[in-house]
């Protein structure tokens, strides 16, 4: 057994929960996830039937001792975040606490601690409203148009440009999807699955916008290259984290959703989507041979089959949000 461990900051929530799967299934890490519990912590209780690999600490990372934290371990994947504009937006406060400041004090801690490496999660959000039809490489311009990616982009520049002792990954995930122990109804193709379940009808804005998509399995299988290469990878660097055959205009997804669930699309022209952004996602494939293997279709399919069996039931569908609708 390998005798390197691997804290998992933010590891009770939907990425998390992915990751932490596929850590125990096909690597011999030890596996040590902190976590508040913001939204429940049943995603891990499978975890501990690998007693000798599985460790839970509950806190909260504005205030927790990270030098304690810290003893043990080799290597460090902070998921923990207030994530996406909504309950960025409803908790400006928090969201800066948790998603900038904390996550710097915990670099600064791995730094002073000598891990190995700091595997930071940052979003494609961050490329912002991008309307040249490019595909944006990791070095295009970062236009953050959100609280949320604003917190994102702030910590990417302190962790790739200061702390020089610690080597650090910035990984920049396409919107994610799919199964996993924790799921999230709050992300776009799942919220549009949802309306074609309930209302018979999928409701869109932004229609032509494009947005890059890229299943929780494979930021899973992303993150898990990184740490299996961190010998050989650079000190300091970013990665977009998808494919791109899976930028899709939200028009698309729709489509998708509505031939499966047979139900009508309804173009919403009053509101934009100030988000567009199509993402090249070539230097993770060419560099870290990085690929996904699930498809948007194969997901629509899945979470369908989950709705009509009753595997997800009303009560996932509408609690499983970072932020409940009134
Ligand atoms: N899901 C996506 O589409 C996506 C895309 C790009 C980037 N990301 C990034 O990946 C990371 C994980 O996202 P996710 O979808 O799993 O989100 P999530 O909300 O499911 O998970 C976040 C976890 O952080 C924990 N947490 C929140 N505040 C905390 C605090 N103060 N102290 C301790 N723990 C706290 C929560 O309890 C939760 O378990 C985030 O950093 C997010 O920005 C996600």
């Amino acid at each position: 057994m390998s005798s390197e461990t691997v804290l998992i900051c933010g590891g009770a929530g939907y990425i998390g929960s992915a990751l932490v799967f596929r850590l125990l299934k096909e690597t011999d890490f030890k596996i040590k996830v902190f976590d508040n519990l913001s939204y429940g912590g049943d995603s891990v209780f499978s975890f501990f039937n690998f007693p000798e690999r599985f460790e839970f600490v509950k806190g909260d990372v504005r205030t927790f001792d990270f030098d304690q934290l810290l003893k043990g371990v080799d290597y460090v994947v902070n998921l923990t975040a207030l994530v996406g504009e909504p309950i960025c937006k409803k908790f400006p406060k928090e969201a800066k606490e948790i998603n900038f400041d904390s996550n710097i004090r915990l670099a600064r801690a791995c730094e002073k601690n000598g891990i190995k490496r700091f595997v930071f999660t940052s979003t494609c959000s961050n490329y912002g409203l991008n309307e040249t039809g490019e595909m944006i490489k990791e070095d295009g311009e970062l236009q953050p148009i959100s609280l949320y990616a604003e917190t994102k982009v702030d910590s990417e520049k302190i962790l790739l440009n200061e702390l020089p002792d610690l080597p650090c990954t910035v990984l920049r995930f396409a919107t994610a999807y799919g199964m996993a122990a924790r799921i999230r109804f709050d992300l776009l193709l799942h919220e549009l699955i949802r309306d074609a379940w309930t209302k018979a009808k999928i409701y869109v804005f932004g229609a032509q916008s494009w947005r890059p998509m890229v299943h929780v399995d494979d930021i899973a299988r992303g993150i898990m290259l990184v740490l299996s290469k961190s010998d050989s990878i650079k000190k300091k660097d970013v990665f977009n984290v998808g494919s791109n055959d899976q930028n899709f205009q939200k028009v698309q997804l729709a489509q998708m959703i509505a031939e499966r669930f047979n139900v009508i699309i309804e173009e919403t022209q009053a509101v934009k989507d100030p988000r567009n952004y199509k993402v090249n996602f070539d230097k993770v494939t060419n560099e870290l041979g990085y690929k996904p293997i699930h498809s948007a279709k194969e997901s629509i399919d899945q979470i369908a089959n989950a709705l009509e069996t009753g595997l997800i039931d009303d009560r996932i569908l509408h609690e499983s949000v970072n932020v409940k609708q009134n």
